[in-house]
Protein backbone atom coordinates (compact mmCIF):
# COMPACT_ATOMS: atom_id res chain seq x y z
CA UNK A 1 0.00 0.00 0.00
CA UNK A 2 1.28 3.39 -0.83
CA UNK A 3 1.21 5.62 1.60
CA UNK A 4 1.80 9.12 -0.60
CA UNK A 5 0.77 9.27 -4.07
CA UNK A 6 1.05 11.41 -6.98
CA UNK A 7 -1.82 11.70 -9.57
CA UNK A 8 -0.12 12.80 -13.14
CA UNK A 9 -2.05 13.41 -16.34
CA UNK A 10 -0.48 11.15 -19.33
CA UNK A 11 -2.31 12.90 -22.31
CA UNK A 12 -3.05 16.29 -22.76
CA UNK A 13 -4.59 17.44 -19.66
CA UNK A 14 -8.55 16.49 -18.59
CA UNK A 15 -7.64 12.96 -18.33
CA UNK A 16 -10.19 12.90 -15.65
CA UNK A 17 -7.74 13.86 -12.56
CA UNK A 18 -9.96 15.72 -10.43
CA UNK A 19 -12.46 12.75 -10.57
CA UNK A 20 -9.50 10.26 -9.48
CA UNK A 21 -8.56 12.91 -6.93
CA UNK A 22 -11.72 13.20 -5.00
CA UNK A 23 -12.06 9.28 -4.99
CA UNK A 24 -8.66 8.55 -3.72
CA UNK A 25 -9.08 12.11 -1.77
CA UNK A 26 -11.36 9.86 1.06
CA UNK A 27 -8.46 7.95 2.19
CA UNK A 28 -5.86 10.62 1.93
CA UNK A 29 -5.33 13.54 5.08
CA UNK A 30 -3.21 16.01 2.86
CA UNK A 31 -4.49 17.12 -0.77
CA UNK A 32 -1.45 18.87 -2.09
CA UNK A 33 -1.52 20.93 -5.60
CA UNK A 34 2.08 21.14 -7.29
CA UNK A 35 1.48 23.33 -10.51
CA UNK A 36 -0.09 25.51 -12.79
CA UNK A 37 -2.78 28.30 -11.76
CA UNK A 38 -6.42 28.23 -12.70
CA UNK A 39 -6.12 26.77 -16.02
CA UNK A 40 -7.05 24.16 -14.97
CA UNK A 41 -10.67 22.45 -14.10
CA UNK A 42 -11.41 19.50 -12.51
CA UNK A 43 -14.90 18.94 -12.72
CA UNK A 44 -16.34 16.80 -9.78
CA UNK A 45 -19.23 15.12 -9.64
CA UNK A 46 -20.90 14.40 -6.26
CA UNK A 47 -24.38 13.30 -5.58
CA UNK A 48 -25.16 14.69 -9.24
CA UNK A 49 -23.80 17.83 -8.42
CA UNK A 50 -21.15 19.15 -10.51
CA UNK A 51 -18.29 21.71 -8.66
CA UNK A 52 -15.71 23.01 -10.90
CA UNK A 53 -12.49 23.59 -9.28
CA UNK A 54 -9.57 25.78 -11.06
CA UNK A 55 -7.15 26.36 -8.20
CA UNK A 56 -8.27 25.13 -5.07
CA UNK A 57 -7.36 20.92 -4.67
CA UNK A 58 -9.92 18.60 -5.78
CA UNK A 59 -9.78 17.53 -1.54
CA UNK A 60 -11.76 20.52 -0.24
CA UNK A 61 -15.22 18.63 -0.69
CA UNK A 62 -13.78 15.76 1.95
CA UNK A 63 -14.13 16.93 5.36
CA UNK A 64 -11.22 17.14 7.77
CA UNK A 65 -8.83 17.32 5.07
CA UNK A 66 -5.78 19.36 4.42
CA UNK A 67 -5.50 21.04 0.90
CA UNK A 68 -2.29 22.75 0.20
CA UNK A 69 -1.78 25.11 -3.24
CA UNK A 70 2.45 24.44 -3.42
CA UNK A 71 5.03 26.96 -4.09
CA UNK A 72 4.87 25.49 -7.85
CA UNK A 73 1.76 27.55 -8.63
CA UNK A 74 0.57 30.48 -9.89
CA UNK A 75 -2.22 32.29 -8.26
CA UNK A 76 -4.78 34.69 -9.00
CA UNK A 77 -5.60 36.40 -6.07
CA UNK A 78 -9.65 37.28 -7.32
CA UNK A 79 -9.91 33.97 -8.95
CA UNK A 80 -8.69 31.88 -5.57
CA UNK A 81 -11.15 33.89 -3.64
CA UNK A 82 -14.22 33.55 -5.64
CA UNK A 83 -13.86 30.52 -5.86
CA UNK A 84 -13.70 30.03 -1.75
CA UNK A 85 -16.82 32.06 -2.08
CA UNK A 86 -18.46 29.89 -4.12
CA UNK A 87 -17.24 26.82 -2.54
CA UNK A 88 -19.00 28.35 0.62
CA UNK A 89 -22.22 29.56 -1.32
CA UNK A 90 -22.34 26.10 -1.94
CA UNK A 91 -22.20 24.93 1.83
CA UNK A 92 -18.56 23.31 1.82
CA UNK A 93 -16.50 24.72 4.26
CA UNK A 94 -13.31 26.44 3.61
CA UNK A 95 -10.96 27.98 6.28
CA UNK A 96 -7.12 28.69 6.96
CA UNK A 97 -7.17 25.52 8.60
CA UNK A 98 -8.64 23.23 5.59
CA UNK A 99 -7.08 25.46 2.79
CA UNK A 100 -3.20 26.63 2.70
CA UNK A 101 -1.25 28.86 0.33
CA UNK A 102 2.34 28.49 -0.22
CA UNK A 103 4.25 32.36 0.45
CA UNK A 104 6.47 30.84 -2.74
CA UNK A 105 3.78 31.01 -5.12
CA UNK A 106 3.78 33.57 -7.69
CA UNK A 107 0.96 35.95 -7.97
CA UNK A 108 -1.08 36.36 -11.78
CA UNK A 109 -1.39 40.40 -11.93
CA UNK A 110 -4.24 42.19 -14.50
CA UNK A 111 -0.99 42.85 -16.94
CA UNK A 112 0.02 39.18 -17.45
CA UNK A 113 -3.86 38.63 -18.37
CA UNK A 114 -3.68 41.01 -20.93
CA UNK A 115 -0.52 39.89 -22.12
CA UNK A 116 -1.54 36.75 -22.49
CA UNK A 117 -4.38 37.74 -24.24
CA UNK A 118 -2.55 39.81 -26.76
CA UNK A 119 0.29 37.52 -27.45
CA UNK A 120 -0.34 33.76 -26.97
CA UNK A 121 -3.66 33.59 -28.95
CA UNK A 122 -1.42 31.56 -31.09
CA UNK A 123 -0.40 29.06 -28.97
CA UNK A 124 -4.07 28.91 -28.02
CA UNK A 125 -3.74 29.25 -23.93
CA UNK A 126 -6.42 29.63 -21.69
CA UNK A 127 -5.80 33.71 -21.60
CA UNK A 128 -5.78 33.33 -17.49
CA UNK A 129 -2.02 34.78 -17.81
CA UNK A 130 -0.38 31.24 -16.65
CA UNK A 131 2.88 31.95 -18.87
CA UNK A 132 3.05 35.61 -18.32
CA UNK A 133 3.33 34.83 -14.46
CA UNK A 134 5.75 32.12 -14.78
CA UNK A 135 7.67 34.28 -17.42
CA UNK A 136 8.47 37.17 -14.71
CA UNK A 137 8.99 34.02 -11.98
CA UNK A 138 12.58 32.91 -13.89
CA UNK A 139 12.74 36.60 -14.89
CA UNK A 140 13.05 37.55 -11.32
CA UNK A 141 10.46 40.28 -11.66
CA UNK A 142 7.54 38.65 -10.24
CA UNK A 143 5.50 39.15 -7.20
CA UNK A 144 5.38 36.02 -4.54
CA UNK A 145 1.99 35.67 -2.49
CA UNK A 146 4.15 36.57 0.97
CA UNK A 147 5.43 40.14 -1.08
CA UNK A 148 1.62 40.74 -2.20
CA UNK A 149 0.12 40.02 1.13
CA UNK A 150 2.54 42.39 2.98
CA UNK A 151 1.48 45.00 0.74
CA UNK A 152 -2.10 44.72 0.09
CA UNK A 153 -4.71 44.05 3.17
CA UNK A 154 -5.86 41.24 1.08
CA UNK A 155 -8.84 38.24 2.47
CA UNK A 156 -5.76 35.82 1.23
CA UNK A 157 -3.85 36.63 4.16
CA UNK A 158 -5.23 34.16 6.65
CA UNK A 159 -4.67 31.50 4.15
CA UNK A 160 -0.88 32.05 3.78
CA UNK A 161 1.83 29.74 5.15
CA UNK A 162 5.20 28.30 4.57
CA UNK A 163 3.67 25.01 2.93
CA UNK A 164 7.06 23.31 2.76
CA UNK A 165 7.74 23.02 5.92
CA UNK A 166 3.93 22.04 6.55
CA UNK A 167 4.17 19.40 4.38
CA UNK A 168 7.41 17.83 5.19
CA UNK A 169 6.63 18.12 8.95
CA UNK A 170 2.94 16.40 7.91
CA UNK A 171 4.62 13.33 5.87
CA UNK A 172 7.25 12.79 8.70
CA UNK A 173 3.75 12.28 10.78
CA UNK A 174 2.83 9.66 8.79
CA UNK A 175 -0.06 11.26 7.39
CA UNK A 176 -1.00 10.49 4.13
CA UNK A 177 -0.79 12.94 0.71
CA UNK A 178 -2.25 13.20 -2.52
CA UNK A 179 -0.25 14.43 -5.32
CA UNK A 180 -2.48 16.54 -7.34
CA UNK A 181 -0.72 17.34 -10.61
CA UNK A 182 -2.37 19.69 -13.13
CA UNK A 183 -2.35 19.82 -17.19
CA UNK A 184 -0.50 16.40 -18.63
CA UNK A 185 2.85 15.17 -19.48
CA UNK A 186 2.56 16.03 -22.99
CA UNK A 187 1.91 19.80 -22.36
CA UNK A 188 4.58 19.84 -19.72
CA UNK A 189 7.00 22.47 -20.67
CA UNK A 190 9.92 20.28 -20.43
CA UNK A 191 8.41 17.21 -22.04
CA UNK A 192 5.58 18.38 -23.92
CA UNK A 193 4.96 19.72 -27.25
CA UNK A 194 6.93 22.53 -27.43
CA UNK A 195 5.93 25.73 -27.14
CA UNK A 196 2.29 24.10 -27.55
CA UNK A 197 2.66 23.41 -24.20
CA UNK A 198 2.05 25.25 -20.81
CA UNK A 199 4.06 26.97 -18.59
CA UNK A 200 5.07 24.49 -15.73
CA UNK A 201 6.06 21.02 -14.91
CA UNK A 202 3.34 18.61 -15.20
CA UNK A 203 5.11 15.75 -14.70
CA UNK A 204 5.98 13.78 -11.68
CA UNK A 205 9.41 16.12 -11.33
CA UNK A 206 7.25 19.36 -10.33
CA UNK A 207 5.82 17.54 -7.28
CA UNK A 208 9.31 17.91 -5.86
CA UNK A 209 10.40 21.31 -7.22
CA UNK A 210 6.48 22.51 -6.78
CA UNK A 211 6.35 21.42 -3.19
CA UNK A 212 9.44 21.24 -1.64
CA UNK A 213 10.08 17.59 -0.88
CA UNK A 214 12.59 14.97 -2.01
CA UNK A 215 11.54 12.38 -4.63
CA UNK A 216 11.49 8.77 -2.52
CA UNK A 217 8.73 10.75 -0.82
CA UNK A 218 6.33 9.52 -3.78
CA UNK A 219 5.30 6.04 -3.23
CA UNK A 220 3.16 5.49 -6.04
CA UNK A 221 3.11 7.79 -9.45
CA UNK A 222 -0.54 7.16 -10.65
CA UNK A 223 -0.76 7.89 -14.51
CA UNK A 224 -4.05 9.04 -15.76
CA UNK A 225 -4.83 8.55 -19.74
CA UNK A 226 -8.55 9.08 -20.67
CA UNK A 227 -9.58 5.74 -22.86
CA UNK A 228 -9.31 8.13 -26.06
CA UNK A 229 -7.51 11.13 -26.83
CA UNK A 230 -8.26 14.50 -26.88
CA UNK A 231 -6.73 18.11 -26.72
CA UNK A 232 -7.47 21.89 -25.66
CA UNK A 233 -5.88 24.32 -27.91
CA UNK A 234 -3.07 24.30 -30.80
CA UNK A 235 -0.59 21.85 -31.40
CA UNK A 236 -0.11 18.68 -32.57
CA UNK A 237 -2.06 15.51 -32.10
CA UNK A 238 -1.84 12.68 -34.68
CA UNK A 239 -4.35 10.61 -33.64
CA UNK A 240 -6.94 13.15 -34.33
CA UNK A 241 -10.66 12.20 -35.66
CA UNK A 242 -11.76 14.77 -37.63
CA UNK A 243 -14.95 12.79 -38.64
CA UNK A 244 -18.18 11.87 -37.05
CA UNK A 245 -16.79 9.16 -34.88
CA UNK A 246 -15.10 11.99 -32.98
CA UNK A 247 -17.86 14.44 -32.91
CA UNK A 248 -19.86 11.43 -31.59
CA UNK A 249 -17.13 11.18 -28.78
CA UNK A 250 -16.95 14.48 -27.98
CA UNK A 251 -20.73 14.67 -27.51
CA UNK A 252 -20.92 11.52 -25.28
CA UNK A 253 -17.99 12.26 -23.67
CA UNK A 254 -19.15 15.99 -22.75
CA UNK A 255 -15.49 17.04 -24.17
CA UNK A 256 -15.69 20.95 -23.79
CA UNK A 257 -13.12 22.85 -21.76
CA UNK A 258 -14.27 23.41 -18.40
CA UNK A 259 -11.85 26.28 -18.04
CA UNK A 260 -12.62 28.10 -21.61
CA UNK A 261 -15.64 26.33 -22.87
CA UNK A 262 -14.12 25.46 -25.98
CA UNK A 263 -14.36 22.24 -27.85
CA UNK A 264 -12.31 19.63 -27.20
CA UNK A 265 -10.29 17.96 -29.99
CA UNK A 266 -10.70 14.33 -30.12
CA UNK A 267 -8.79 10.85 -31.23
CA UNK A 268 -7.84 7.69 -30.58
CA UNK A 269 -5.98 6.48 -27.87
CA UNK A 270 -1.87 6.96 -28.58
CA UNK A 271 -0.13 3.92 -26.90
CA UNK A 272 3.02 5.64 -28.20
CA UNK A 273 2.27 8.63 -26.14
CA UNK A 274 1.28 7.16 -23.12
CA UNK A 275 4.73 4.78 -22.96
CA UNK A 276 6.51 7.99 -23.21
CA UNK A 277 4.47 9.31 -20.06
CA UNK A 278 4.61 6.21 -18.16
CA UNK A 279 8.78 6.27 -18.58
CA UNK A 280 8.74 10.32 -17.64
CA UNK A 281 6.98 9.93 -14.65
CA UNK A 282 7.73 6.42 -13.81
CA UNK A 283 4.19 5.25 -13.55
CA UNK A 284 3.13 2.75 -11.35
CA UNK A 285 0.05 2.23 -12.83
CA UNK A 286 -2.43 3.41 -14.77
CA UNK A 287 -6.28 5.08 -13.91
CA UNK A 288 -7.90 4.94 -17.68
CA UNK A 289 -10.80 6.63 -17.39
CA UNK A 290 -14.24 7.36 -19.31
CA UNK A 291 -13.95 4.07 -20.99
CA UNK A 292 -18.24 4.31 -20.92
CA UNK A 293 -18.21 6.54 -23.48
CA UNK A 294 -16.52 4.77 -26.07
CA UNK A 295 -19.26 1.88 -25.75
CA UNK A 296 -21.53 1.80 -28.97
CA UNK A 297 -18.91 2.08 -31.24
CA UNK A 298 -18.24 -1.34 -33.72
CA UNK A 299 -14.44 -0.20 -33.87
CA UNK A 300 -11.77 0.71 -31.52
CA UNK A 301 -8.28 2.08 -32.95
CA UNK A 302 -5.20 2.19 -30.43
CA UNK A 303 -2.25 3.76 -32.45
CA UNK A 304 1.00 1.62 -32.29
CA UNK A 305 3.11 3.51 -34.71
CA UNK A 306 3.58 6.63 -36.51
CA UNK A 307 5.07 6.63 -40.21
CA UNK A 308 6.63 9.42 -40.95
CA UNK A 309 7.61 9.29 -44.92
CA UNK A 310 8.60 5.51 -45.95
CA UNK A 311 9.88 4.92 -41.56
CA UNK A 312 7.34 3.89 -39.12
CA UNK A 313 8.02 5.32 -35.72
CA UNK A 314 7.88 3.38 -32.50
CA UNK A 315 8.93 6.00 -30.06
CA UNK A 316 6.83 8.85 -29.47
CA UNK A 317 9.16 12.08 -30.45
CA UNK A 318 8.03 15.56 -29.10
CA UNK A 319 9.39 16.86 -32.05
CA UNK A 320 6.43 19.10 -33.43
CA UNK A 321 7.44 18.83 -36.99
CA UNK A 322 7.28 14.73 -37.50
CA UNK A 323 4.30 14.43 -35.26
CA UNK A 324 2.70 16.60 -37.40
CA UNK A 325 4.02 14.88 -40.65
CA UNK A 326 3.01 11.39 -39.41
CA UNK A 327 0.44 9.10 -39.99
CA UNK A 328 -0.79 7.25 -37.25
CA UNK A 329 -0.71 3.55 -37.54
CA UNK A 330 -3.40 1.61 -36.18
CA UNK A 331 -4.49 -1.53 -34.21
CA UNK A 332 -7.74 -2.31 -34.81
CA UNK A 333 -10.10 -4.12 -32.25
CA UNK A 334 -13.65 -4.70 -31.91
CA UNK A 335 -15.82 -2.47 -30.03
CA UNK A 336 -19.17 -3.08 -27.40
CA UNK A 337 -22.59 -1.97 -27.73
CA UNK A 338 -23.59 -2.45 -24.14
CA UNK A 339 -23.62 0.98 -21.72
CA UNK A 340 -20.99 -0.06 -19.13
CA UNK A 341 -21.97 2.85 -16.46
CA UNK A 342 -23.23 0.28 -14.25
CA UNK A 343 -20.77 -2.09 -13.89
CA UNK A 344 -18.92 -2.11 -10.29
CA UNK A 345 -16.13 -5.05 -11.38
CA UNK A 346 -13.75 -5.35 -14.34
CA UNK A 347 -14.90 -8.72 -14.93
CA UNK A 348 -18.73 -7.73 -15.30
CA UNK A 349 -17.46 -5.62 -18.44
CA UNK A 350 -18.63 -6.84 -22.14
CA UNK A 351 -15.06 -8.92 -22.83
CA UNK A 352 -14.59 -6.80 -25.52
CA UNK A 353 -13.96 -3.67 -23.27
CA UNK A 354 -11.68 -6.07 -21.21
CA UNK A 355 -9.33 -7.30 -23.99
CA UNK A 356 -9.26 -3.61 -24.65
CA UNK A 357 -7.82 -2.41 -21.06
CA UNK A 358 -5.82 -5.70 -21.49
CA UNK A 359 -4.25 -4.58 -24.81
CA UNK A 360 -3.41 -1.45 -23.40
CA UNK A 361 -1.38 -2.26 -20.37
CA UNK A 362 0.11 -4.86 -22.53
CA UNK A 363 1.20 -2.05 -24.82
CA UNK A 364 2.20 0.47 -21.85
CA UNK A 365 3.77 -2.58 -20.09
CA UNK A 366 2.17 -0.69 -16.96
CA UNK A 367 -0.22 -2.43 -14.65
CA UNK A 368 -4.02 -0.71 -15.14
CA UNK A 369 -4.85 -0.35 -11.41
CA UNK A 370 -8.20 1.23 -11.70
CA UNK A 371 -10.64 1.40 -14.36
CA UNK A 372 -13.37 4.51 -14.43
CA UNK A 373 -16.60 4.27 -16.36
CA UNK A 374 -18.44 7.49 -15.30
CA UNK A 375 -18.17 10.65 -13.84
CA UNK A 376 -19.89 9.53 -10.23
CA UNK A 377 -17.56 8.25 -7.45
CA UNK A 378 -19.36 5.07 -7.22
CA UNK A 379 -18.85 4.91 -10.66
CA UNK A 380 -14.99 3.78 -10.04
CA UNK A 381 -13.13 -0.67 -10.92
CA UNK A 382 -10.70 -0.94 -8.74
CA UNK A 383 -8.42 -3.79 -10.24
CA UNK A 384 -4.98 -3.68 -8.07
CA UNK A 385 -5.05 -2.47 -4.42
CA UNK A 386 -1.31 -2.43 -3.65
CA UNK A 387 -0.88 1.42 -5.53
CA UNK A 388 -3.67 2.97 -3.35
CA UNK A 389 -4.31 4.07 -0.39
CA UNK A 390 -4.63 1.47 2.83
CA UNK A 391 -8.07 2.61 3.61
CA UNK A 392 -7.43 2.72 7.60
CA UNK A 393 -6.84 5.87 8.89
CA UNK A 394 -3.71 7.46 9.37
CA UNK A 395 -2.15 7.39 12.83
P1 LIG B 1 -1.79 27.96 -20.62
O1 LIG B 1 -1.55 26.90 -19.59
O2 LIG B 1 -3.02 28.79 -20.33
O3 LIG B 1 -0.58 28.77 -20.90
O4 LIG B 1 -2.12 27.20 -22.00
C1 LIG B 1 -1.15 26.45 -22.69
C2 LIG B 1 -1.76 25.22 -23.33
O5 LIG B 1 -2.13 24.29 -22.32
C3 LIG B 1 -3.03 25.47 -24.15
O6 LIG B 1 -3.05 24.56 -25.22
C4 LIG B 1 -4.14 25.14 -23.16
O7 LIG B 1 -5.34 24.80 -23.80
C5 LIG B 1 -3.52 23.97 -22.43
N1 LIG B 1 -4.02 23.79 -21.07
C6 LIG B 1 -3.71 24.50 -19.97
N2 LIG B 1 -4.33 24.00 -18.90
C7 LIG B 1 -5.03 22.94 -19.30
C8 LIG B 1 -5.84 21.97 -18.63
O8 LIG B 1 -6.02 21.98 -17.40
N3 LIG B 1 -6.40 21.02 -19.41
C9 LIG B 1 -6.17 20.94 -20.74
N4 LIG B 1 -5.41 21.81 -21.40
C10 LIG B 1 -4.84 22.80 -20.69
Amino acid sequence: MAKNIAVIGMQFGDEGKGKIIDFLAEDADVIARFNGGNNAGHTLKVNDKETILHLIPSGILHKGKINIIGNGLVVDPNVLMEEIENLRNNGVKVTPDNLIVSENAHIILEKHIREDKEKNKHLGTTARGIGPAYTDKAARSGVRVIDYINKNKSPLNPFVKNTTLMINSLIDKNKKVLFEGAQGTLLDIDHGTYPYVTSSNATVGGVCTGLGIGPKKVDSVLGVAKAYTSRVGSGPFPTELKDRTGEKIREIGKEFGSTTGRPRRIGWFDALMCKYSGMVNGTDSIVLTKLDVLSGLEQIKICVGYKHNTKIIKDFTTNVGILENSEPVYEELNGWMEDISDVKKFDELPQNAQKYVKRIEELLEVPVCIVSVGPERNQTLILKKEFLFDSKPSK
